[in-house]
């Protein structure tokens, strides 16, 4: 399985750092899931459970995109997972991993839209769009956080 071009060099490249970034997005949130779980708050455990399930979803496309592309996925620069001592600790962390792969996605979306790859130009916006989501709900959820209870 090989493919050819440097322009296709490229979006392997992305892929594969996509790949690598979305399956740390999954370990982080099982992890802080468990965690959150241990602490006793077992409304925000579900909510990342949800979370790391839907990183899992991007795993699976990002690898069914490198399938059809003729490369096998190997995703070999996982992070450690980034923990905390309480939610909004882990939450500020998971913002900046957000942060990373709408950086890697819309990096990825403007390559291919330069390029004229319109089929690349629409797989990497639909998960530049979702990332967006992702850490537009961080940045909501955090900010309840702060907001001192009366
Ligand atoms: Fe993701
Ligand atoms: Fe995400």
């Amino acid at each position: 399985m090989q493919y050819a071009t440097s322009s296709d060099h490229k979006v392997l490249g992305f892929l594969g750092r996509a790949l690598s970034l979305e399956m740390t997005a999954v370990q982080q949130y099982a992890t802080q899931a468990k965690l959150v779980s241990a602490w006793g708050l077992t409304e925000d455990a579900s909510k990342l459970q949800k979370e790391s399930l839907e990183e899992m979803g991007h795993v699976e496309r990002v690898i069914s995109r490198m399938l059809a592309l003729g490369v096998a996925p190997n995703a070999s620069m996982l992070r450690p997972v980034k923990l905390g001592t309480n939610l909004r600790q882990l939450l500020l962390e998971d913002a900046i991993l957000e942060r990373d792969l709408v950086e890697l996605y819309s990096q990825a979306t403007r390559h291919c839209a330069k390029n004229g790859d319109h089929d690349g130009r629409k797989f990497f916006e639909d998960l530049l769009k979702e990332e967006q989501a992702h850490d537009a709900d961080l940045v909501q959820w955090i900010k309840i956080l702060e907001t001192p209870k009366t």
